[in-house]
């Protein structure tokens, strides 16, 4: 179950304990890249349960094998826009359990030492108003690239954008309720600050690296 949190709230944090127990193994630097992009995809696909509840649906009619009945389906076009490369991974685990969602893509790569985002990528579906845009980042750190990314989003028109991340920032919570108050921000963490070279603490080191052994 996802809380909302008192002091952010466009924050929304799970503390499932299926959930924190996966996220303290892909913390632990002894997990190998295999077994942290597997819990990555398996944490993206617990949390989609929760970022989907609002999804509008319609009653429809059905023919079971033994009658007809009323069940519902969601109306709108769901778009996932993993933000690159980190997102990649999370993407597949939302996908598993929402096969019928549009994937767009957003390229972005933060600079170590200014940590601005630059963008590299941007291939999206032409019509994102049409329903939810879930975007996906393992990190939100400073706030810069995920604030960059929902920018591209709304100006490619997406009017409902949410966001799921493993670990936040406080910094960058704030920086999404400045710059995007109404997209709310699901993670599996929010941890204590970011440090010198904006790495996120405790946090779990450089999610791209850990996902694809780089680095
Ligand atoms: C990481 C992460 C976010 C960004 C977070 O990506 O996946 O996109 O940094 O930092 P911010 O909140 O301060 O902008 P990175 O730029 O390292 O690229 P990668 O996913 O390709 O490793």
């Amino acid at each position: 179950m996802a809380i909302g949190h008192s002091a952010h709230p466009n924050l929304m944090v799970f503390d499932h304990p299926l959930i924190q127990h996966k996220l303290t193994q892909m913390r632990a630097k002894g997990t190998g890249f295999g077994e942290f992009r597997a819990l990555m995809g398996q944490i993206a696909g617990l949390m989609v349960y929760e970022v989907t509840r609002t999804f509008p649906c319609e009653a429809v009619v059905v023919d079971t094998p033994v009658e007809r009945t009323e069940g519902r389906r969601i109306t709108a076009k769901i778009t996932v826009v993993p933000v690159l490369r980190a997102g990649l991974v999370m993407a597949e685990g939302v996908l598993d359990v929402m096969p019928e969602a549009r994937v767009g893509h957003i390229g972005l790569f933060r600079d170590e030492k200014t940590l601005l985002p630059t963008q590299y990528l941007s291939r999206l579906p032409t019509d994102l108003k049409a329903g939810p845009v879930v975007m996906v980042d393992p990190m939100l750190a400073t706030g810069g690239s995920a604030s960059a990314a929902v920018g591209m989003l709304k100006r490619a028109g997406a009017t409902d954008v949410r966001m799921i991340c493993l670990v936040a920032a406080p910094e960058g919570v704030g920086r999404m309720e400045r710059d995007h108050p109404e997209v709310m921000v699901y993670a599996a963490g929010l941890d204590r600050r970011l440090n010198e070279h904006g790495f996120i603490v405790p946090g779990l080191g450089d999610a791209g690296d850990r996902l694809f052994g780089t680095g």
